[in-house]
């Protein structure tokens, strides 16, 4: 049994480590022919792409995909640890399956993804939670069919979670969501070690994958026909730099734009780590989509200064002026946090400013959640709930106004759509502008998923944008 430690988790060298490519034991190829299973997956995009690898590795084993997690044999959870809401919801679906197991002994039950990482989730399982069959970190997913086979075979609760991160693999098998749109992992874990953030201990240092070995995943792509790729990492723009003395995400960026795909998108930045090269390329290249998700987290400097941000209102504006002014049409996105410990009404109105300055074209919210093992964990916190929910409200109806009057200026105009499917509703198609709008459409002929057309703009609404195509 392995588990997880904080303060292991929390060391950091710069020991080398090592590339493997990925291997299953053939032993246990389609040893569970005839069973099922369901992912549930929770938080962020990296973790949509590890539920697309976990999914290869239980097809591998023999299991088929079933939709209804309540007629699955193994229902596995890979969570997200971000704020206490991801952790509410997993176990909340742990409660359910309390209660599915009840009724089918058989069940298999899995947990995976960052609260794996956490030792206080870890502990909660082996105490409270003795129907989990298994929990596997982030760390070492490879291991993911072997812990499997042993849970099932031995009918015993097992827990295989590292705190260090180790190997980093390649050749991981996947079976992607989409046949047009692709992820591809670049950078793996965090650095940066915000005061607020758990990331940096579940996902452990940051490590590049090789260029070439990005490159060759993206030729491949190309060659299955797909049509776009998002280069996912938690803190994408510090690609590469603990690899190569020259050679960063503006690098990577420019040599996937002259290659033959007509959608690179790429999340998330970091602002300590965008240089102007990057810019420039992302300016330079019509394929390089011109949206870019650049978190603020706050307004004020000195809540910024607490957060262990590196840099300050001032730098993150001189940056977001420069993007806007050097990508042509640049649509930018961000994260914000309302309710730091000691944020201040004066701190939240220099928050509320710099959206009214920056008129965002979309903005994720969130109240400050208290991530156990993190420094901000220790700051005074005198501000109420009530205060906090107050602020997100108001900081919420200021931010929905900028999207609805950046919306507003696109009508009439005609966008260029990645068509994802058909609506909800049936009566109209979706997809996405370059710009990464979600626009519902109308077309005078059936169009397929991956395709890209363009629509012209009819009327704008605060989330999205409706149109037909010409
Ligand atoms: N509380 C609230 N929001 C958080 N985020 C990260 N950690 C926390 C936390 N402890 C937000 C940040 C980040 C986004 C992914 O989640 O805004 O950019
Ligand atoms: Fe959640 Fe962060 Fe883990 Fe993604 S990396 S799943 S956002 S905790």
């Amino acid at each position: 049994m392995h588990l997880p430690d904080y303060k292991e988790a929390r060391t950091r060298d710069h020991r080398e480590y090592n590339r493997i490519d990925f291997d299953f034991d053939p032993s246990l190829k389609d040893k569970y022919t005839g069973k099922s299973f369901h992912i549930k997956t929770y938080g962020c995009q990296m973790n949509e792409h590890d539920s697309e690898v976990i999914e290869a590795i239980l097809v591998f084993l023999g299991f088929q995909k079933e939709e209804d997690y309540t007629k699955a044999d193994l229902v596995l959870l890979n969570t997200c640890s971000i704020r206490e809401n991801a952790h509410n919801k997993a176990f909340g679906m742990l409660g359910r399956l309390k209660h599915l197991k009840n009724e089918n002994k058989n069940l298999i039950i899995g947990l995976c993804g960052c609260m794996a990482q956490e030792s206080s989730v870890v502990e909660a399982i082996i105490r409270d939670y003795p129907f989990v069959n298994f929990v596997v970190g982030t760390h070492n997913m490879n291991e993911l069919p072997t812990v499997i086979d042993k849970a099932i075979e031995t009918n015993s609760q097992q827990i295989e979670v590292y705190s260090r991160e180790g190997d980093l693999y390649e050749g991981l098998p996947v079976v992607r969501a989409n046949s047009y749109k692709a992820y591809v992992n670049i950078i793996y874990g965090c650095d940066k070690f915000c005061t607020y953030c758990i990331v940096p201990y579940t996902r452990g240092r940051e490590r590049s994958r090789k260029k070439e070995d990005i490159l060759k995943e993206i030729d491949e792509l190309i060659k299955d026909g797909y049509k776009e790729v998002t280069l996912l990492g938690q803190n994408v723009n510090a690609y590469g730099k603990d690899l190569y003395e020259n050679y960063s995400l503006g690098d990577l960026l420019e040599e996937i734009a002259l290659k033959n795909i007509p959608r690179i998108r790429f999340m998330t930045s970091h602002p300590w780590d965008f240089n102007d090269h990057m810019i420039e390329v992302i300016a330079k290249y019509p394929n390089i989509m011109p949206s870019v998700h650049l978190p603020v987290q706050s307004g004020s400097s000195r809540i910024l200064k607490l957060m262990g941000r590196r840099y300050t209102r001032e730098s993150y504006l001189e940056l977001f002026h420069k993007i806007k002014d050097t990508v042509p049409g640049v649509c930018i996105s961000t994260d914000i946090i309302v309710g730091f410990p000691g944020e201040t009404e004066e701190d939240f109105q220099e928050t509320m400013s710099l959206v009214k300055e920056c008129k965002y074209d979309n903005a994720f919210t969130f109240i400050f959640s208290t991530r156990e093992g993190t420094p901000a964990c220790k700051l005074e916190d005198n501000t109420s709930q009530q205060e906090k929910e107050d602020r997100l409200y108001r900081l919420n109806e200021v931010v929905n106004e900028y999207f609805l009057e950046n919306n507003k200026k696109l009508e009439g105009q005609v966008l260029r759509v990645m068509v994802e499917g058909v609506s909800e509703k049936k009566d109209m198609y979706y997809g996405y502008s370059e710009t990464n709008k979600l626009i519902n459409f109308t077309s005078p002929r059936e169009l397929e998923p991956g395709e890209i057309v363009e629509v012209e703009i009819e009327s704008a609404k605060t989330w999205s944008l409706d149109g037909r195509v010409r």
